[in-house]
């Protein structure tokens, strides 16, 4: 059985009261929530000892974003080792909007696991094409050397920790979410190319971020290589973010 997880990744946005409010009104819903989901909140860094205050230990939390290097004279960064001692069991790495805004290459996404893995953290890795490499069928191929060229130094019992993230470009924040069809036929792909690395793939979980809505994240998550979502816009309000974690089957 493979962990279901629910992640709300707040970007650049939130405030000290939207973790309260927000992490409160999920942490009020959590006892109605029978489906076993791990409910996780990534806010922007500076938040995270609020959402930690707030959520009192009953939420997972994570960062956005680490370093690709251990420590030192890097200004503006946090580190691996940082984020843990913050309490976080997790950690974005390889987000579309990281390696389109700022360089992030697959290189730094397999140095970021690495170091992720070695101070204990969960990396949520996320990989997905645009939309001319969907039209020019590639979308696969791309995807799939994301995964083998990010995930390319996790061997053994690190696999354990490692969830994947399928975010196809063109459905982020664009409200056109992809079919549970396609996202499962993505899904899949990915999978056989985890199995084709020697990973235990059929126990990594897999999620799906791309417009996840409260009205269509049940059909998404029925699928049956979707483990549950990574939220940005709905992850907001709290309403339709638990409305998503009650989605999963
Ligand atoms: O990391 C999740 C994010 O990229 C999805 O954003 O607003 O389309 O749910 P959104």
């Amino acid at each position: 059985m493979r962990r279901k997880i629910v992640a709300g990744n707040w970007k650049m946005n939130g405030s000290k009261d939207l973790a309260k409010t927000l992490v409160g009104s999920v942490r009020s819903e959590l006892a109605s929530l029978d489906n076993g989901v791990e409910v996780v909140i990534i806010p922007p860094a500076i938040y995270v000892q609020d959402v930690a205050a707030h959520a009192d230990g009953e939420l997972g939390l994570g960062v956005q974003n680490v370093s690709e290097w251990h420590s030192g004279a890097y200004t503006g960064e946090i580190s691996a080792e940082m984020a843990k001692d913050q309490g976080c069991q997790f950690a974005l790495v390889g987000h579309s909007e990281r390696r389109q805004l700022f360089g992030e290459t697959d290189q730094a996404v397999a140095d970021k696991v690495a170091l992720l893995l070695d101070n204990g953290l969960d990396a949520i890795v996320c990989v997905g094409e645009t939309l001319e490499q969907r039209e020019n069928g590639r979308a696969e191929e791309v995807v799939a050397t994301q995964v083998r060229q990010g995930l390319g130094k996790v061997s053994g019992e690190q696999w354990s920790q490692i969830v994947v993230a399928y975010e196809p470009v063109w459905a982020i924040g664009t409200g056109k979410t992809a079919t549970a069809e396609d996202a499962q036929a993505m899904h899949a792909s990915i999978r056989d190319v985890l199995a084709d690395m020697g990973a235990p793939a059929e126990k990594v979980t897999m999620l799906y971020g791309g417009s996840v809505k409260a009205d269509n994240a049940a059909a998404l998550f029925a699928q049956p290589d979707i483990d549950g979502g990574l939220i940005g816009g709905a992850s907001l309000i709290a309403n339709d973010f638990i409305s998503i974690c009650r989605a999963v089957p």
